[in-house]
């Protein structure tokens, strides 16, 4: 008799503490389902959106210029396209009206884009189910951590701009040598990875070898110093021969402040 209290007791109490850490372990169990479930719902959103969305989004959500609007943005997760569409909900709910209902009409912030955004969601008369649309709604918010970490930095303060009467502050060369070679300080250009100072040597861009004296000889009425500002900010504005227009970047005038102009100006003056 004493025996079998003994083990009822013992059953009872295994029970209770096998029961207290199932739910103990509930929430945890629960989330980690649910991630599982996201993930899942990830991946059969990846290929619909491969079917019926890549053709105007491109494969990676990247945009295509004048057929949709880039999905991998910075600018749609951080809120700055729902505020101009006046909107207040949060950017799931947003995306989710966008690709329920579409837009068959041009929003203002896309009106460059010729064809119109369809409807997909069976209830407004497209051809995809209410689970569908949210796979898709959590493949395209899947994008929010890597496009917020993407976002453009900050404009230049004081950038040089493309106006060359803009007048520039005296220039260091050593500096210049610096920020050329994409050595900093406060600011790193890739000039060396397309130029070569040794005569000759062709990589991306022509040698700059010689450069302070050819950049005095290439426009009649431009003094070295004025022909190199341009060439920077402008650089479609006198191609070098043999080379195509287009290959250097044309953004240096946003990037750089007037001071590293200068001080890139007076490096290339030592290039004689
Ligand atoms: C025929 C081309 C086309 C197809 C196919 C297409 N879209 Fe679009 N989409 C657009 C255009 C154009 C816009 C911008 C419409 C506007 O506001 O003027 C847009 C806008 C959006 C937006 C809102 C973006 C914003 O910032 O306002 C989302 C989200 C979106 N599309 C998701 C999808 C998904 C998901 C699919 C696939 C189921 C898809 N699109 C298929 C053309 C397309
Ligand atoms: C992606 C490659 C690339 C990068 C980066 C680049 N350039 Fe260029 N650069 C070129 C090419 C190609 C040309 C020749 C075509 C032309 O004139 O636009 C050129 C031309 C020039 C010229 C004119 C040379 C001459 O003989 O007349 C100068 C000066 C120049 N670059 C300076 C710079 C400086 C300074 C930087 C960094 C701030 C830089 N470039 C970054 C590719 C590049």
């Amino acid at each position: 008799m004493t025996v079998r209290v003994v083990i009822g007791t013992i059953l009872i109490a295994a029970t209770m503490a096998i029961v207290a850490f199932v739910m103990v372990n509930e929430p945890a169990r629960m989330s980690s389902f649910e991630s599982g479930f996201t993930g899942r719902s990830v991946e059969a959103g990846a290929a619909l959106f491969d079917t019926n969305c890549a053709i105007c989004h491109g494969v990676a959500g990247q945009g295509i210029e004048n057929v949709a609007p880039a999905l991998n943005a910075a600018d749609l997760f951080d809120g700055s396209r729902l505020k101009s569409f006046g909107w207040s909900g949060t950017v799931k709910d947003y995306v989710r009206a966008a690709i329920a209902g579409g837009r068959p009409r041009a929003s203002a912030a896309f009106a460059g884009y010729p064809n119109r955004m369809p409807t997909w969601s069976q209830q407004y008369g497209g051809p995809l189910r209410p689970d569908q649309i949210e796979y898709l709604v959590d493949f395209v918010m899947n994008w929010q951590t890597a496009a917020l970490a993407q976002a453009p930095p900050p404009p230049v303060v004081d950038a040089v701009g493309t106006d060359l009467n803009t007048a520039l502050p005296a220039g260091d060369a050593a500096r210049g040598d610096l920020l050329f070679h994409g050595k900093g300080p406060g600011g790193q250009f890739p000039c060396s990875a397309c130029h070569s100072l040794q005569a000759g040597q062709t990589l991306v861009g022509p040698s700059l070898a010689g450069i302070a004296t050819s950049a005095a000889a290439r426009k009649p009425d431009y003094p070295a110093e004025k022909y190199l500002h341009e060439s920077v900010v402008l650089p479609n504005a006198y191609v070098v021969e043999t080379f195509n227009p287009g290959l250097m970047p044309q953004t240096f005038g946003a990037q750089m402040t007037r001071q590293d102009m200068a001080d890139i100006i007076a490096f290339l003056l030592t290039q004689k």
